[in-house]
């Protein structure tokens, strides 16, 4: 069975062509993944602009969903579902994609399938390496979210934990900023890192131990903080005199790079050891950095514990991670109504 996943959710419009492969190891193949990235039109805000956003998914999603069609050799006849980002994300994006789905399902008489946006992302391991041995615990790192999720069976996320405040992606986002860096930062924070000394600039680790009064039910001390570490690399910059020379803005990426990295993989392997994890995941446009990747991979190897990671296109937003859970979702005997709404903070 062919399924057509449809991603709104940010400033990617990406439509893609996912097959069952009958393969249970290896269950899913894309077929196409066509993304229309939006970023060159946000770059000169220093972030996403929703309103802009909004209105240029609505001037691509028709070529990008036929596209997808057309690279992937599919009719609208051939889908046997489509599958959609109901949230969350910007409103005013998911709305778009949401539309066109429903009104391509209902034109083309096939089911629908509602898609978290985060059960994409965990996906995302599985499309691109096969099953992960469960239970897994995975990493969902991006520009709007910093959590830790338990996978103990098939579509059965269940979250352990979360940042207090700014996701790691924000927290690259904001630093490249005030340093002068542009949008997005992560790419370039990344280049920079690797010419810098790690250790040149003294920056704070958060560690939390108590359970955040907005989520009792968690224990807490596996939550994530990143807004302090912002804070001191502004309080840096502002202290010195000078304008900071190329060497020290390598210096700043690199220190700040090394305190995210180590924060991140500290709490995941803390979690995959206190779950008895059998497997362990990063997903999400956070896991595109060069540094987490390489240490990811060695702390696996160091515990003979399977690591599992996305190729970079996979990486950041894109409609074939939502194609898959899609057809996850789809097994288990879920589709959704005609009446589907998009919901910006929707739980997963
Ligand atoms: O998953 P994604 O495409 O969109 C969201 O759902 O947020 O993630 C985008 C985020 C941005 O904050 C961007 O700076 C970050 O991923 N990012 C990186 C790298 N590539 C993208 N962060 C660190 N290192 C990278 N190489
Ligand atoms: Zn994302």
């Amino acid at each position: 069975m062919r399924i057509l996943g449809i991603e709104t959710s940010c400033d990617e419009t990406s439509a893609a062509v996912v097959e069952e492969t009958g393969d249970a190891a290896k269950p899913w193949a894309i077929r196409s993944n066509v993304i229309a990235s939006q970023v060159n039109i946000h770059r000169e805000w220093g972030g996403v602009v929703p309103e802009l956003a909004s209105r240029q998914h609505i001037r691509d999603i028709c070529w990008v969903v036929e596209q997808a069609l057309a690279e992937s050799s599919t009719t609208w006849t051939d889908l046997g579902a489509i599958a959609v980002t109901q949230g969350p994300g910007l409103v005013g994006s998911l709305l778009v994609g949401v539309a066109f789905a429903k009104a391509s399902a209902a034109a083309a008489h096939v089911p629908l399938v509602a898609v978290h946006h985060l059960a994409g992302h965990i996906e995302s391991l599985v499309l691109q390496n096969g099953e992960m041995p469960l239970p897994a615990v995975v990493l969902v790192v991006s520009g709007g979210h910093t959590s830790l999720y338990l996978v103990s069976e098939p579509v059965h996320y269940e979250l352990l934990s979360r940042t207090r405040d700014d996701a790691a992606g924000e927290a690259y986002d904001k630093v490249a900023k005030l340093l002068g860096l542009g949008y997005p930062g992560g790419p370039v924070i990344d280049r920079l890192a690797k010419t810098g000394n790690d250790r040149a600039v003294p920056l704070p680790t958060t560690r939390l131990t108590h359970a955040d009064r907005n989520a009792p039910e968690l224990k807490g001390d596996l939550d994530f903080s990143f807004s302090g570490l912002k804070t001191a690399v502004l309080r840096y910059v502002r202290s010195r005199s000078a304008p900071l020379t190329d060497a020290e803005i390598a210096d700043m990426c690199a220190s700040f790079q090394r305190i995210v990295v180590t924060a991140l993989l500290d709490r995941l392997f803390d979690a995959a050891r206190r779950y008895q994890a059998k497997s362990v995941g990063i997903a999400g446009g956070v896991s595109a950095n060069s540094r987490l990747r390489g240490e990811f991979e060695e702390r696996g190897q160091r515990r003979e514990m399977p690591t599992f990671l996305p190729s970079l296109r996979l990486s950041t937003d894109n409609a074939a991670m939502i194609a898959a859970a899609g057809l996850r979702r789809f097994r288990q005997g879920s589709a959704a109504p005609a009446d589907l709404n998009a919901d910006a903070a929707l739980a997963l």
